[in-house]
């Protein structure tokens, strides 16, 4: 259910502005900004976060209506606090992402900015820093699923090694699930701090790693307990379903694992379904979709220099050009 932003009480003192600088901002107004010209044109942000991204474009564009998703509570209570001057032009909507053809049906534009907030970073009890200690949450949505915790706990040694393997494409997968298993034979692992130090002792002396040791098994956990993969695999193609024509998405993503669905997604949508061999192409069989970037964008020297966040980006956008078959040959 949507919730006004004008709803919300003013509250808290946190200067959202100084912690969380949007990535690519230029970058994602000049992308969408031609598929949003009309008046009400809306615009899904289907990653709100503290509404960064969000602001802008209400600033920008004053005609559109913005409608935000987040999976995180507290998101969307300092996003909405944020946003509520703009009043009824904008609606909130606590979900998961991969529900977004239903609150995106007929938008004219969306954006994905994937991953955790550097809210969700900052706030060290929520246990997604390896370099704060607290307990092994990781959870983007408190109020449902299953705790880093519980994943360390739960999963067999074969499972940890996978999910290190597939969503950290950690080297030592084997050797820290390993680890990780003797470890919780004695005293479960229930904070980032434990971890850490169990996943340094397996480290062996010398071996060479690119950042800390614990990087890549904290970035499997997190997806793993997000689900993160799964749901952007579905979320993509349904929001590209739900794009009017002429409307235009624009994803963001920070690791290659987002970045290749985003990639065959756009792929997929942009090429001809002609099977080969057909002297025409009939128009049931044109591309959806034609793809705005080349290859990937990536934020400019002086973006990486001010705001380290923007140094592993990944930009790519598309824009719808027909309708789906079905509702073509109606
Ligand atoms: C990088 S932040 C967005 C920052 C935002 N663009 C800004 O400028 O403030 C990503 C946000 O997406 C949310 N998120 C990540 N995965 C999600 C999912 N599957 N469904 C809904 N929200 C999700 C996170 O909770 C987080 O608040």
């Amino acid at each position: 259910m949507g919730i006004r932003a004008r709803d919300r009480k003013a509250e808290g003192t946190m200067d959202i502005r100084r912690i969380h600088t949007p990535v690519m901002l230029d970058r994602c107004v000049e992308l969408l900004a031609p598929a949003l010209q009309n008046d009400g044109a809306v615009l899904v942000d289907a990653t709100l976060g503290m509404g960064g991204h969000a602001e802008a474009f209400l600033e920008r564009l004053p005609n559109i209506r913005l409608v935000g998703l987040d999976r995180d509570t507290d998101a969307l209570r300092i996003a909405g606090e944020r946003l509520a001057r703009f009043g009824d032009r904008v609606t909130l909507v606590h979900t998961v992402y991969d529900a977004i053809g239903e609150h995106a049906k007929g938008a004219s534009g969306i954006l994905f900015d994937l991953g955790v907030s550097s809210l969700q970073l900052d706030e060290a009890e929520r246990g997604f820093a390896y370099a704060k200690d607290a307990p092994l949450d990781m959870r983007m949505d408190q109020s449902s699923g299953v705790t880093a915790a519980e994943v360390l706990a739960t999963y067999s040694e074969g499972q940890l090694r996978r999910i290190f393997e597939r969503y950290g494409e950690e080297k030592l997968a084997g050797r820290y699930a390993r680890a990780i298993v003797q470890a919780r034979a004695q005293a479960p692992l229930e904070r980032s701090g434990r971890l850490v130090e169990v996943l340094q002792e397996a480290t062996p002396a010398a071996v060479q790693r690119a950042g800390h040791p614990a990087k890549r098994v904290f970035q499997a956990l997190r997806i793993e307990v997000n689900r993160e993969l799964n749901v952007l695999a579905d979320a993509i193609p349904a929001a590209m379903g739900a794009l009017t024509v002429g409307g235009r998405i624009v994803v963001m993503s920070y690791q290659s694992l987002e970045d290749r669905l985003v990639k065959q997604a756009f792929a997929a949508a942009s090429a001809s379904t002609a099977p080969a061999g057909l002297p025409v192409e009939l128009p049931e069989h044109a591309p959806r979709f034609r793809t705005l970037t080349k290859g990937a964008e990536m934020a400019d020297e002086a973006e990486r220099a001010a705001n380290p966040r923007a140094i592993p980006v990944r930009l790519r956008a598309a824009e719808r050009v027909r309708d789906d078959q079905r509702s073509a040959a109606r």
